[in-house]
């Protein structure tokens, strides 16, 4: 192979359709670009189709190819007539991201039935079946990755997050059990644990006089990060780069679940 597509050819997304979901949320928007500007096709899902029809443009008038398709993932019949649409346009799924994920912060005392439904809904249920269905059309060619983005909170529990720490912990396990089932179809499941990324979803923390500094002090790094940060790792686990990685999840948090600092320390060089 000659000097210089050996990179492409391993890392490059060139041919691959990739299924992004909750693909207008800042998480969701950077990979879908990201992988887009590496070679995929992309097909931009999601539950504000506005949002998502953007995105596409956005991609398109990059130069790179990307489409916009209603998702719910809540919804069990929006998931196949998603996935239809996309199979239609494209006759193939290589990749799935599942990206669409909520959250309420409140107290475990005070979380209402309807509230645990809504995220578990979202944020495992969703994962669950989004995945069914789309594994369903890479059995046929037995081929395909599957990236879960998790959560640091799958690994280190956040107080007042008790629904959304549980469903992200279901998240992982789910990503290892797939990862068992689906190998022998050629099929690859892994996760990304994004620590505090700076979105819509963490803006009101990132914004908070108090949340703020608890979670600068938390990060090695002492900075939120920023969702392009999370690209090199799709683009790793989307490609043919990843061909022998099933099961894991790899956290991308600045050092966060390594530890922290209590005292002050300082250098003579
Ligand atoms: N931002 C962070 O710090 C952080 C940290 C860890 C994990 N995550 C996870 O990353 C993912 C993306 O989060 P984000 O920060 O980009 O948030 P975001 O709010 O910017 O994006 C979430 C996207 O999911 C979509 N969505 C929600 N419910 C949906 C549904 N039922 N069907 C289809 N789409 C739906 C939303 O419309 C939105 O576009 C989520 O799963 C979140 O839990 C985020």
């Amino acid at each position: 192979m000659e000097n210089g597509t050996y990179l492409k050819s391993v890392f490059g997304l060139e041919g691959k359709t990739v299924l992004v979901t909750g693909a207008a949320g800042g998480i969701g928007a950077a990979i879908s670009e990201g992988l887009a500007y590496a070679g995929a096709e992309v097909a931009v899902c999601g539950r504000t189709l506005a949002k998502c029809e953007a995105l596409a443009e956005k991609i398109q008038s990059g130069g790179a190819k990307a489409s916009a398709h209603f998702l719910d993932v809540a919804d069990m019949a929006s998931i196949q007539s998603c996935v239809d649409a996309v199979m239609a346009r494209y006759g193939k799924i290589d990749v799935l991201f599942n990206v669409a994920g909520i959250n309420k912060r409140e107290g475990m005392l005070d979380v209402e039935e309807a509230t645990y439904d809504r995220i578990m809904d979202t944020n495992l249920k969703g994962v669950y079946f989004m995945t069914q269905a789309v594994a369903r059309e890479m059995y046929k060619r037995k081929n395909g990755s599957i990236v879960n983005i998790g959560s640091h909170n799958d690994a280190a529990m956040l107080g007042g997050c008790s629904v959304y720490g549980a469903a992200k912990s279901g998240v992982i396990a789910l990503t290892r059990s797939m990862a068992v089932e689906c190998a022998r179809y050629g099929i690859r499941c892994n996760g990304i644990s994004p620590g505090h990324i700076m979105t819509e979803l963490t803006k009101v923390s990132w914004d908070s006089p108090n949340r703020a500094p608890y979670m600068r002090e938390r990060i090695a790094m002492e900075r939120g990060g920023q969702p392009e940060e999370l690209v090199g790792m799709a683009i790793l686990l989307a490609s043919d780069a990843s061909s022998y990685m099933t099961g894991q999840t790899y956290h991308i948090d600045g050092g966060c679940l390594c530890g922290g600092t209590p005292w002050e320390y300082d250098t003579k060089y």
